[in-house]
């Protein structure tokens, strides 16, 4: 598929207004995706866990209108400081999404994980934007289910690469790969070949620095573009795709453990490697780390960690080992989470719509 199988055709449909009502949830990657090309052309393929309560809920009502409008509202009130980056995404959707041109658009958001945790809300909030954007699609068009998801995948990626990872679950892979079929950099796939311990593997999240993220993505991917190291760690995640697909089939914890957290330690190695330089983890992130790999020699239970472009720490684990995990953290962890917040997660299926109607 190319960009032009995403252009738009009517099916001569019309529709006055309408509503439409989506959930979406954030996703957390296995193997990282770090350094892009424009538009938001990934550097290397990345995997990604789909999460399941983290989610944005978005409704699009829309109303036929000469002039395109937006107005946003973010949990309730009305909100400017996100309009930048939601009206650039749709200049840049406008050649595949023309239709949505012709309404007064009316956007309500909320997220269920707290505003400022540090937790990026723009994979969850960009594929429930895209994916409302493409039920409408599928009133004026003859758009089929499945192509209506690759499509939301592809649009939601013009908004923010990891969010066309987020329609899908359990896993999405998103970047093309020579020895994967059906990879692309356009949008995600949905991955199925999933051992039952990952299918609900719980994602427990401390929230270390709930600020601001100190570089955004947009940065970070940047610094990849001279980075000394970046073509050797492009080959690599490459390599760690197909051994990560091959570790999710057969649920080899050890394998699982030691090539998330390499993976992890290496986004992190590439952000203190650029230049200019960055530490985005805190004191509170490293004594984590330090205790999780302390607790794991010593009961030899199978819990890991993966860090975002931020300080926060993902505890990854089997669910059969919720109590002992969530005691450990609890007691050892819990000091280094700002207001002692973690949020309880765990691996989740992706987008759906909640309601709509037309007319
Ligand atoms: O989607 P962006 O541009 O916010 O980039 C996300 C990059 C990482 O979260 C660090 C890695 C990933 O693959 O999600």
């Amino acid at each position: 598929m190319t960009e032009k199988t995403f252009l738009y055709q009517s099916n001569g449909n019309k529709i006055d207004k309408g509503s439409i009502s989506v959930q979406s949830p954030s996703n957390i990657a296995l193997v990282k995706y770090w350094g892009k090309k424009p538009v938001q052309i990934p550097a290397n393929s990345s995997i990604s866990f789909t999460l399941k309560n983290c989610y944005t809920q978005t409704s699009v009502s829309f109303e036929k209108s000469k002039e395109f409008q937006i107005n946003l509202s973010v949990e309730g009130e009305k909100n400017l400081d996100f309009l930048p980056k939601i009206e650039q995404f749709f200049k840049r959707i406008k050649d595949y999404s023309p239709y949505i041109f012709n309404y007064n658009l009316q956007i309500d958001t909320l997220n269920t994980f707290p505003h400022s945790s540090g937790i990026a809300s723009s994979a969850s909030g960009f594929s429930a934007l895209a994916y409302a954007v493409v039920q409408l699609e599928k009133q004026i068009s003859n758009i089929s289910e499945k192509e209506a998801m690759t499509k939301a995948s592809f649009l939601s990626r013009l908004g923010s690469g990891s969010a066309c990872r987020s329609l899908f679950g359990p896993l999405a892979i998103w970047g093309k790969h020579d020895k994967l079929n059906k990879t692309s950099d356009l949008y995600a796939i949905e991955h199925h070949e999933i051992h039952d311990v990952f299918r609900d593997y719980q994602d427990t999240i401390l929230l270390i620095d709930k600020g601001q993220k100190k570089v955004s993505s947009t940065v970070g991917h940047n610094l990849m573009t001279n980075h000394p190291f970046a073509k050797q760690r492009f080959i690599q995640a490459q390599e760690n795709i197909i051994s990560m697909i091959d570790i999710l089939k057969s649920g080899n914890l050890d394998e699982f453990i030691s090539k998330t957290e390499h993976e992890a330690l290496t986004l992190h190695g590439m952000m203190m490697t650029s230049k200019p330089y960055f530490v985005l983890m805190k004191e509170g992130t490293l004594s984590s780390i330090n205790k999780i790999w302390e607790f794991r020699e010593e009961t030899k239970l199978p819990l890991c960690f993966t860090l975002d472009a931020g300080a926060n720490l993902h505890v990854l684990y089997p669910k059969r080992f919720t109590q002992e995990v969530l005691d450990f953290i609890r007691q050892e962890l819990i000091v280094y989470c700002e207001n002692q917040q973690y949020i309880c997660d765990e691996v989740g299926k992706g987008a759906k719509v909640l309601n709509e109607y037309y007319d």
